[in-house]
């Protein structure tokens, strides 16, 4: 850390406070410090702007309206209440926390930031928040928004693709920390959304931009650096939409790699439905960490006799696009299903 350690910079958090107190955006789960809905909201808005995820945060918290609730619900219908979030991990992830907190805290959601970190799919960041929104823990929740405003207000070239970029800011944190560490974790969020934004920042209404070295050096876009680019990887995937009369024939996948969870087309047939492809769509579709290149298959089954021949040999579950409302798939499929028209076939 850079000449930083010896100033006084508890003046920035205070400035930062005072801005919240005025400018905090008005969302539902400021009404509240219960730390069941908290810890819902921040794993529904880690990757998902406020205003895409808001309905589904106000149906999932009414279908959901306690850890109870949730940990005794299906996990089929928790996927479904996810349903247009992506990042179905988080959904499965939500459900075994909650049943942990009925196990291991007799329904008591935790209080101590350790404790809150033990959480299934709770990370540094998420349990920073809710011990500081709910418990009045001491912790920042460094996310890329800290690294951002931080990096700016300090000049810091520190790397935020460095693997210590994490532990490197939570300390430049700690020097501008004010004791109100909750309403300063969502003041941080409020700041980096609203004023230091990544592209086009608006400084002139910053409520820091008098404490903002990069800003008094015109340097503000060198800030954060970032040298390594997270590389996605490219995947080719095939399903075969095989259908007959307005049904088609789907599986729940694992919760081993991508799309956890999901229900899925047919990956391959048998040599008996090949005459039976009518058509292939490609789609491309990127994952956080994946570009993917979809090719489906419309196999278009008009045999009664291949297709139970088919079902017969295989354990997929048979529905229709009613049917298909009621489970979750990933937005490629999703797409395709809703091509399928009246006249079963694929526009
Ligand atoms: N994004 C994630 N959590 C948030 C919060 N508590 N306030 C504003 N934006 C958020």
């Amino acid at each position: 850390m850079k000449n930083t350690t010896s100033a006084n910079f508890k003046h920035i958090g205070t400035k930062l406070l005072n801005w919240y107190k005025i400018n905090a955006r008005d969302l539902p789960f400021r009404q509240t410090k219960d730390p069941y809905k908290i810890w819902i909201c921040e794993i529904v808005f880690q990757q998902t702007r406020i205003n895409q995820g808001l309905n589904h945060y106000n149906n999932f918290i009414a279908r959901f309206p306690d850890v109870k609730t949730l940990a005794e619900a299906d996990e089929d219908e928790v996927l479904l209440y996810w349903k247009g979030l992506g990042y179905y991990s988080r959904a499965i992830n939500i459900h075994k926390a909650a049943q942990q907190i009925m196990n291991d805290y007799h329904g008591i959601f935790p209080h101590e930031y350790e404790e809150i970190l033990k959480l299934k799919g709770v990370g540094k960041y998420t349990a920073a928040a809710v011990s500081s929104i709910c418990f009045n823990g001491k912790i920042p929740a460094v996310d890329g928004n800290f690294y951002r405003v931080l990096s700016r207000v300090f000049a810091d070239d520190f790397d935020i693709s460095n693997s210590r970029a994490f532990s490197y800011f939570s300390e430049l944190a700690h020097l501008i920390l004010p004791d109100n560490v909750g309403d300063f974790n969502q003041a941080m969020m409020d700041l980096g959304s609203e004023i230091c934004k990544p592209k086009n920042p608006l400084c002139t209404e910053c409520p820091l931009n008098d404490d903002c070295l990069a800003f008094s050096l015109n340097k503000i876009s060198e800030f954060p650096v970032k040298t390594k680019k997270t590389k996605a990887e490219d995947l080719a995937l095939k399903y075969y939409f095989v259908h007959r009369n307005g049904e088609f024939l789907i599986q729940q996948r694992k919760d081993d790699f991508i799309w956890k969870k999901l229900f899925e087309f047919p990956p391959e047939i048998s040599d008996e439905l090949i005459p039976f492809i009518k058509s292939v769509k490609t789609v491309s579709h990127k994952l956080t960490h994946k570009n993917l290149s979809i090719e489906i298959f419309n196999v278009e089954v008009d045999t009664e006799e291949i297709w139970q021949n088919f079902i017969a040999e295989n354990n997929y579950i048979i529905t229709d696009v009613e049917g298909s409302h009621e489970k979750s798939f990933p937005k490629p499929l999703e797409n395709y299903i809703e091509s399928y028209d009246t006249a079963y076939r694929i526009l």
